[in-house]
């Protein structure tokens, strides 16, 4: 446990708020005691934090502004020096074990070597997942895994750091919930760290997969807990002045968690804890830029479209095009077709990813549905947002009509706006709702058949 005595944190640049962690020189953010001594001495070392990627390797780009994306990061992480700084990747990279998920393991694997991360810590799924896809061998960086009785990995993992004056040891460790709250494991945190805890020149921190219901500021042989999960930005959980300093990281690469340790001689650290935004208006470095073309060349190999199983839709309905709609309601059609909705799958072939199954669900009609768009061969009518996607399927309201039988309308299901226009991918949506209905205006008004 090393002492340091406040902490900061700013979120996006816009908040400030000071929070003062220890009692060693009161509440005063500005270490007073400028003398010459300190000043000679005095440095900064920078560690970043990443974590809960959950399977995305970039946003969408559906609406714009959205922060995050690997093929940005470098310009949060290499603002530090590579001798000035550690970068750590907390885990939870994957949300769920698919074979597009496991595609993603492959290119975080290669973008964490990109972006010079020093230690890679896998929490149980990612370890199970990267063991089977042979990437433990990776040497590019370090590793450790919260998962427990394994032989391939450590749970402990350290860096000498050399500074101006001394060196500053680095400690970290990696813990699964599980294990934590496992009663037999009565040591607690000591085969986590493998040692006696009586070092006072380290600086402990300790990642923790999922904190929620642990009493985490028992844990005083370290000094720093990371709680990836616990919060959607990176945030300051526990300010205690007792216990260890509690954080999380954030979540889809939105943000990097950044904290500068200043360090001078005969003083306590001295910390600052901010989340960098990983803005839209940063540059992108190039080979990270490839990197996700070269992931969108493998989700096509992979033929994932064909891979998603389908559905029959209820009562013998099917979906019969946007096309054959246009015989009987020709002036709606018409309109349709000027708007948006029926360039969507189009905006997914500019940006060659019509072969991403994460995309194509909310730019075609009925993908999840045997009768609707399954691939590029798929008749061009079930492409983009078309009429049969908010009619529901219509099949037999045709045949209803072509037979002079009794009317029958379009079936379900039908999609309503926000089953798309969601938080993710629509931001400007909600709040908005009659303005973007009004932009998609393709009936006669008032409504006449
Ligand atoms: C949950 C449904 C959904 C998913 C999944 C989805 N999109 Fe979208 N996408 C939308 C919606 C809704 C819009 C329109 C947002 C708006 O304007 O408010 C949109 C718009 C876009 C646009 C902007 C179109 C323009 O011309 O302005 C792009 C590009 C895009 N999506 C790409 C993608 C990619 C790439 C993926 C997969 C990584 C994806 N989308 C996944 C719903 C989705
Ligand atoms: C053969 C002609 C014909 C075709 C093809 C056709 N419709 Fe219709 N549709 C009609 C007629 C006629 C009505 C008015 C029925 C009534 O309410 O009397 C109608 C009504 C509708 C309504 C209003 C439903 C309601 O009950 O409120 C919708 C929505 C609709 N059609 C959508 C579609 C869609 C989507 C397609 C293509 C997938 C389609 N129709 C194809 C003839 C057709
Ligand atoms: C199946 C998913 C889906 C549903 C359901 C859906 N949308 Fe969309 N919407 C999209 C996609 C995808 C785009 C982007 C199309 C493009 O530009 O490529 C979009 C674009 C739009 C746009 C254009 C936004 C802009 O600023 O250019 C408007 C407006 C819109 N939708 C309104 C609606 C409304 C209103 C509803 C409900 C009646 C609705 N949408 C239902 C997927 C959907
Ligand atoms: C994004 C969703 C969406 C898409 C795509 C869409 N519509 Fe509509 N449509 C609506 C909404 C919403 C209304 C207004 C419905 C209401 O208020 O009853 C409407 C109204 C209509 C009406 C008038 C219904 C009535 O009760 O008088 C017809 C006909 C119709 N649409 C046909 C089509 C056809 C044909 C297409 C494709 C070319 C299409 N729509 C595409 C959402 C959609």
């Amino acid at each position: 446990m090393i002492r340091f005595n406040a902490v900061y944190l700013s979120v996006g640049m816009v908040a400030f708020l000071g929070i003062c962690l220890s009692v060693f020189s009161g509440c005063n953010p500005e270490p007073d005691g400028s003398g010459d001594e300190i000043k000679r001495t005095e440095e900064t070392y920078t560690l970043f934090f990443t974590g809960q990627a959950l399977s995305t390797l970039k946003p969408c780009g559906c609406s714009e502004d959205q922060l995050g994306g690997l093929e940005r990061r470098p310009a949060v992480l290499h603002t530090v020096a590579k001798d000035k700084r550690l970068v750590i990747e907390t885990g939870n990279l994957l949300r769920q074990d698919s074979a597009q998920d496991r595609i993603k393991m492959n290119i975080f694997f290669q973008a964490l070597h990109l972006l010079e991360y020093d230690l890679v810590c896998l929490d149980p799924e990612d370890f199970a997942i990267a063991r089977s896809e042979g990437l433990l061998q990776d040497n590019h960086f370090s590793m450790i895994t919260s998962a427990r009785g394994v032989s391939e990995l450590p749970s402990v993992w350290s860096r000498q750091v050399p500074l101006k004056q001394g060196t500053l040891r680095i400690v970290v460790g990696a813990a699964s919930r599980d294990f934590l709250t496992d009663e037999k494991n009565e040591d607690g945190l000591l085969p986590v760290f493998g040692f006696e805890p009586n070092s006072e020149d380290e600086f402990r921190i300790l990642i923790i997969d999922d904190c929620s219901d642990l009493d985490v500021s028992k844990w005083t042989i370290v000094d720093l807990i990371i709680c990836p999960a616990a919060a959607t930005e990176p945030e300051i959980l526990s300010p205690s002045s007792q216990g260890p300093l509690v954080v999380s990281v954030g979540k889809l690469g939105e943000y990097v968690g950044k904290l500068t340790v200043r360090i001078a001689a005969g003083r306590p650290l001295h910390l600052t804890y901010e989340g960098v935004p990983v803005s839209s208006t940063l540059p992108m470095d190039e080979h990270l830029v490839d990197l996700y073309e070269f992931y969108k060349l493998r989700v096509k190999e992979e033929n994932l479209l064909e891979k998603v199983p389908k559905l029959a839709l209820p009562n013998g309905l099917e979906y019969t095009g946007s096309a054959s709609c246009a015989v009987c309601h020709k002036y709606e059609h018409d309109k349709w077709s000027s708007k948006a909705h029926a360039k969507a799958y189009q905006t997914l072939v500019d940006i060659n990813q019509q072969y991403d199954p994460e995309c194509i669900q909310c730019h075609v009609v009925g993908f999840q549905f045997q009768s609707g768009f399954k691939n590029e061969n798929s008749p061009v009518d079930l492409r983009d947002v078309g009429c049969e996607v908010c009619h529901g399927p219509a099949s037999q309201h045709i045949a209803s009509q072509l037979s002079g039988g009794q009317y029958a309308a379009p079936g379900d299901p039908k999609f309503r706006c926000i089953d798309c226009h969601t938080p993710e991918h629509s931001v400007n949506y909600a709040g908005h709702e009659d303005e973007y209905m009004q932009k998609i205006v393709h009936w006669r008004e008032p409504k006449a058949r």
